[in-house]
C-alpha cells in the first residue's frame, strides 16, 4: 500500500480522499489517502510534513491555508517546480533523489493550473489565441496565469476589485518568468472590464458568498468559467443568461489531482472516467 494525505485547516470536507480512490482503482493499484488536519502555524506544518515523509507516505497535496508555506518549505529544503516557483505555491509534495547523494529531498510541484486548462481542453474550450480575461489578483489568479500563457492563449487582461493588487501581480510574475514579461499582461479594474473576450476566469473568492461582482453591463464572453464549484454561482448564471457556455471549478479539481496521482505514481489518468464516475456516484 503506497500511503497519500492531504494537508489542510480545515480538512474534514475535502473530497480527495475519494477522488485519489477512484483514480487508484481505475489503475489497479492500493493506496491509503487519508485528511491530515494540521494547527496553522509554519512549525506545526513543517513537524507534519517531516513525519508523513519519514514515515514512508508517497506523496502530499497541500490545500488552504499551507500552500505559501509548503513553497517556503521546498525553496530552502529541496526543489520547486516552475509552476509552483511562480505561483509562489505548492499543492503537491514528493521526494525526489538528489543526483549528488542518496538523500532524498523534498520537492514542491503546483498542478492547480494546469488542471484548470487541461479540464477546459476536455470540455473542447479553444484556447489557442483566445482573448482571456481573469478576475481575481489572489493565489488562485496566481496560479492559472503561467499555465494559460503556455496552452497559447492571446491577449491576457487582469481585472481586480482593488487594480494595484493586479498591477502588484503582474510585474511579480514578468519578472518571476519570461513567458509572462513578453506576453505583456493586461490590468483594469473589475468595473472598468468591458467589451467582448473569447474566456473570463473568475478567480476572486466570491463563489457563494452573498456578495456579487461589479460586472460592467457591455461584459460579454463565449465561455465563462468559475474556479469555484457548486451550485448556483452568481457568475455562471450572469453569462449563462447572455448565451455564453459555462463550467464551475469542478474538473479543475479532479484535473490537478490527476495529474498530482500522475506525478507520484507514473500511471496515467483518464480523468473524463473518473469524472463519470464520480457524479453517477453521487446519483
Ligand atoms: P485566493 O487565494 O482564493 O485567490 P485571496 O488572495 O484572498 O484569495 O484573493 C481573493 C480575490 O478575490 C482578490 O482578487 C479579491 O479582490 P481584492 O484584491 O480587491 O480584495 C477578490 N474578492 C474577494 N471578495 C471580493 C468582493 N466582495 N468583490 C470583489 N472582489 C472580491
Amino acid at each position: 500500500t503506497q500511503h497519500f494525505i492531504v494537508i489542510g485547516n480545515p480538512i474534514a470536507h475535502s473530497k480527495s480522499p475519494e477522488i485519489h480512490q477512484t483514480f487508484a482503482a481505475q489503475v489497479g493499484i492500493d493506496i491509503s489517502y487519508r485528511r491530515q488536519y494540521c494547527p496553522d502555524d509554519t512549525a506545526s506544518f513543517n513537524a507534519v510534513v517531516e513525519a508523513f515523509f519519514n514515515g514512508g507516505g508517497v506523496g502530499a497535496n497541500v490545500t488552504v491555508p499551507f500552500k505559501q508555506l509548503a513553497y517556503a518549505s521546498c525553496q530552502s529544503q529541496g526543489g520547486l517546480s516552475e509552476h509552483a516557483r511562480v505561483a509562489g505555491a505548492v499543492n503537491t509534495l514528493l521526494l525526489v533523489s538528489d543526483d549528488s547523494s542518496k538523500d532524498k529531498t523534498l520537492y514542491g510541484d503546483n498542478t492547480d493550473g494546469q488542471g484548470l486548462v487541461n479540464h477546459m481542453m476536455s470540455l473542447d474550450w479553444p484556447l489557442t489565441n483566445a482573448r482571456v480575461a481573469i478576475i481575481g489578483a489572489g493565489g488562485a489568479a496566481r496560479g492559472v496565469i503561467l499555465p494559460l500563457i503556455q496552452a497559447g492563449i492571446g491577449q491576457l487582461t487582469l481585472a481586480n476589485r482593488t487594480l494595484s493588487k493586479a498591477e502588484v501581480l503582474v510585474d511579480e510574475l514578468s519578472a518571476a518568468s519570461n513567458a509572462i514579461n513578453e506576453h505583456a499582461v493586461k490590468t483594469c479594474a473589475t468595473s472598468a472590464l468591458t467589451g467582448q473576450f473569447d474566456l473570463i476566469i473568475n478567480a476572486t473568492s466570491i463563489g457563494l458568498s452573498g456578495d456579487t461582482l461589479p460586472i460592467a453591463d457591455d461584459l460579454d464572453c463565449h465561455y465563462a468559467y468559475d474556479m469555484m464549484y457548486g451550485r448556483a454561482l452568481p457568475f455562471l448564471q450572469h453569462f449563462a443568461a447572455r448565451g455564453a457556455q459555462t463550467s464551475d471549478g469542478y474538473g479543475m479539481l479532479i484535473g490537478q489531482a490527476a495529474l498530482s496521482f500522475e506525478r507520484w505514481t507514473t500511471h496515467s489518468i483518464d480523468v473524463t472516467q473518473v469524472t463519470t464516475a464520480i457524479q453517477a456516484s453521487k446519483k
